[in-house]
């Protein structure tokens, strides 16, 4: 059976995606730090709900912490290896940058030179949207240029997609790039927008919203998410024998086995109408606060899902009305409201 290791698996994407691979009978190990970026008792939570799993075994340490992750993964020699931690989030970035030098960056590092000493069948990372940084073209394809980064978060990911790219290329490593778009849904991240809608309508208290609602996202539902994840562990790329060999859109590298795909639910979604979903899921209205844009923020993010087709048969499915209210009702039952 094969053998996947994730990285941030008490996170909110890693949590879906193990309960996934472990539905279909995959061997998975998690590797968490617990950083306390948000509520350490939600990570808590999700990694005891995973452990309840036949085949399912974690680790709580950081990327950074030397040997570490050497010794977990030389212990369950991974077939696969699935990298999701992160330090995420483009606001807190502003204050912390070397936070997300140090996981991002260093902590990637530790993780490919762990599945090049393995010799992972397939090493997959995630990157973000936010590495489109100041691209206009719309919607953002995996081939357009993205090379100016707007947020110290931006500039790590990128770092890694290019430091993937040197490891895939050097040791015929097998390595995909995901670039996620605003991902929502059950047993979400605290520090994102529709969490803190959320919790602030029911609390009576004002929410902020940037750029006057004049925001354009890309909001992927986590099934849909993690769907598409499971689909591209089966389509390692290959390194082509000749750049012809590339097919038109496909981002695949001229000269190493790697290729970045994006999973986002292609429509883009303007920040009102997401607030207006949600006061409807929520039976409430909020009271609006409304800002100026914040720096580093852009004003629109929408996923040309052309490439995740045609790679792997899949289209992100969950309307935004549905995902919401299975938000909704996830919120209400974890804080007994
Ligand atoms: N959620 C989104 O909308 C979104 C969008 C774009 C990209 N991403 C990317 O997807 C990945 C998963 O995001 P998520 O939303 O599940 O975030 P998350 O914060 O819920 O999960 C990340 C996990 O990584 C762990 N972690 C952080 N630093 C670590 C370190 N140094 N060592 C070990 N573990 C560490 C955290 O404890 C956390 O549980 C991240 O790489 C993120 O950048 C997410």
């Amino acid at each position: 059976m094969t053998k996947v290791l994730i990285t941030g698996s008490a996170g909110f994407i890693g949590f879906h995606l193990a309960q996934l691979l472990l539905a279909e009978g995959f061997h998975v190990h998690g590797y968490d730090g617990m950083t306390d970026y948000y509520d350490v008792a939600l990570k808590r939570r999700r990694h005891q709900i995973l452990l309840q799993t036949a085949h399912f075994g974690a680790t709580e340490a950081l990327l950074e912490d030397p040997g570490c992750f050497d010794a977990a993964a030389d212990a369950f020699e991974p077939d696969v290896i699935v990298h999701l931690a992160a330090q995420a989030g483009v606001r807190y970035s502003l204050d912390n940058p070397r936070a997300y030098v140090d996981t991002n960056v260093t902590g990637t590092f530790t993780v490919m030179e762990a599945a090049r000493r393995h010799q992972v069948r397939h090493l997959l990372m995630a990157s973000t949207s936010s590495v489109y940084g100041a691209n206009t073209a719309l919607p953002y394809a995996e081939t357009h240029k993205a090379d100016l980064p707007m947020t110290i978060y931006a500039a790590t990911k990128k770092a890694g997609e290019a430091m993937g790219h040197a490891y895939a290329h050097l040791h015929d490593l097998p390595t995909t790039m995901f670039r996620f778009f605003t991902v929502y849904g059950p047993w979400g991240r605290p520090d994102m927008a529709y969490f803190k809608f959320v919790s602030a309508i029911l609390e009576n208290r004002p929410i902020d919203i940037y750029n006057h609602g004049d925001m354009y996202r890309d909001f992927t539902y986590v099934t849909d998410l993690v769907r598409g994840i499971r689909l591209l562990i089966d389509v390692p790329p290959a390194r082509p024998a000749s750049p012809d060999d590339i097919a038109a859109g496909d981002s695949l590298s001229p000269v190493a086995p790697w290729r970045v795909v994006n999973i986002g639910n292609s429509d883009k979604v303007r920040l009102l109408d997401f607030v207006d979903a949600i006061e409807e899921a929520l039976g409430r209205t909020a009271i609006r606060n409304m800002m100026p844009m914040q720096p580093g923020d852009v004003p629109a993010t929408w996923a040309d899902a052309t490439l995740l087709h045609s790679l792997t048969g899949y289209r992100p499915q969950t309307d935004l009305r549905s995902g919401i209210a299975a938000f909704v009702s996830w919120y209400r039952a974890y804080y007994a409201l």
